[in-house]
């Protein structure tokens, strides 16, 4: 295995996931053979960030379809167990919408496929989907690069991970920031460490040094205070859900920083690929805003820093009221207010 960091490869009949729960002190890989193993990973964020969860439902779904097959299912009995199979997969994550759209292409792909060619057919789709993130990522990086292309000395604030660890290319914001680096126009990268999971601290500041982005890394109380004394140029952030109004789920915290930077005038940058946005839905107030496990806010790292039975409100994500965000990074070009004009434009080009 290269040094370089990856979330996920398929190799023959096997899902290959980068273990990055145990990051940045130990790479391990987790080798899953059925669509059970690849929802708990999923569920457990060993894989996480939202293109990269929707690659690996894909491969879940050709695992599920593989079991299936070896079981000797067919006909009406095999259709039932893989749509069974999607149900399962998709509720392992909820408000990452990647998830569920990579769980229905497989499952239209099914219905339209015969029996005997289906598993080489959602082999083929699995890897495209594979093929294709990483093709948009390059391209929401030159999209996002173009933002800045008469400035220099950057700093860039950016919170959670998206980057090779959360998609199967360059990232999203990191892959906007990784071309600014490239570019030489990088001055300095604040990442916030993104509590409970660290997701920060622990795999974009690994990417960052791996990529030697020079860069700070600072708790995410710090955002505000950073903003005021270190002339911040812009904020940009992933996203796991995008209304069709541009209303954005993220990583918890995401809001607080939107509003901080309307406070400071510094413009508020999402960066998303098309399978991000939910186009059925009109505002971020449908968007199901998972709640996890209390544990990851009394514990820092494995050691309660609370007490144990503390009562604890746990959700994963916010959601970023559209008036907030300056622009939407997207892989055909970057969509401004109005959104709902915008966005309804972009779902039409797609
Ligand atoms: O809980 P996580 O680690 O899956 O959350 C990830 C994020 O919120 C990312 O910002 C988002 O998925 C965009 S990733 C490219």
């Amino acid at each position: 295995m290269s040094n370089k960091l990856w979330s996920l490869k398929w190799d023959k009949d096997t899902l290959i996931l980068l273990d990055q729960t145990k990051l940045p002190q130990t790479i391990t890989y987790l080798y899953c053979k059925t669509m059970e193993e690849t929802a708990n990973a999923i569920r457990r964020l060993a894989v996480r960030g939202a293109p990269a969860i929707g690659v690996a439902a894909a491969y879940g779904m050709v695992l599920a379809l593989q079991n299936e097959l070896k079981e000797n299912l067919t006909g009406d009995e095999l259709k039932q167990a893989f749509h069974k199979a999607g149900k399962y997969l998709a509720g392992a994550r909820p408000t990452a919408v990647n998830l569920s759209w990579a769980v229905g292409e497989m499952l239209s792909l099914f219905d339209r496929t015969d029996e005997k060619n289906a598993l080489k057919n959602l082999t083929v789709r699995a890897k495209e989907i594979e093929a294709q993130d990483r093709k948009i990522c390059e391209k929401m990086a030159d999209s996002g690069a173009e933002l800045f292309k008469d400035r220099t000395h950057l700093n860039i604030l950016t919170h959670c991970n998206t980057g090779a660890l959360a998609t199967a290319g360059i990232g999203t914001a990191f892959g906007v920031i990784y071309r600014l680096h490239e570019e030489g126009r990088i001055e300095c990268v604040y990442a916030d460490e993104t509590r409970p999971l660290l997701q920060g601290a622990r795999l974009t500041g690994t990417e960052l040094m791996q990529n030697e982005i020079p860069c700070r890394l600072i708790t995410d109380n710090m955002a505000a205070w950073v903003m005021a004394q270190k002339k911040i140029d812009a904020v940009i952030v992933g996203a796991d859900r995008i209304a069709s109004n541009g209303d954005t789920a993220n990583k918890v915290g995401t809001y607080g920083l939107a509003v901080l930077c309307a406070y400071h005038h510094i413009p508020f940058y999402i960066t998303a690929p098309f399978s991000t946005f939910d186009f059925s839905i009109s505002s971020g107030d449908e968007i199901d805003i998972e709640e996890r496990d209390p544990d990851e806010v009394r514990k820092y790292g494995n050691c309660y820093a609370a007490p144990e039975n503390i009562p604890v409100f746990n959700p994963a994500f916010d959601v970023t009221p559209h008036s907030l965000i300056t622009g939407i990074i997207t892989e055909k070009g970057v969509l401004r207010p109005p959104f709902e004009d915008a966005i309804k434009q972009f779902e039409r080009s797609l």
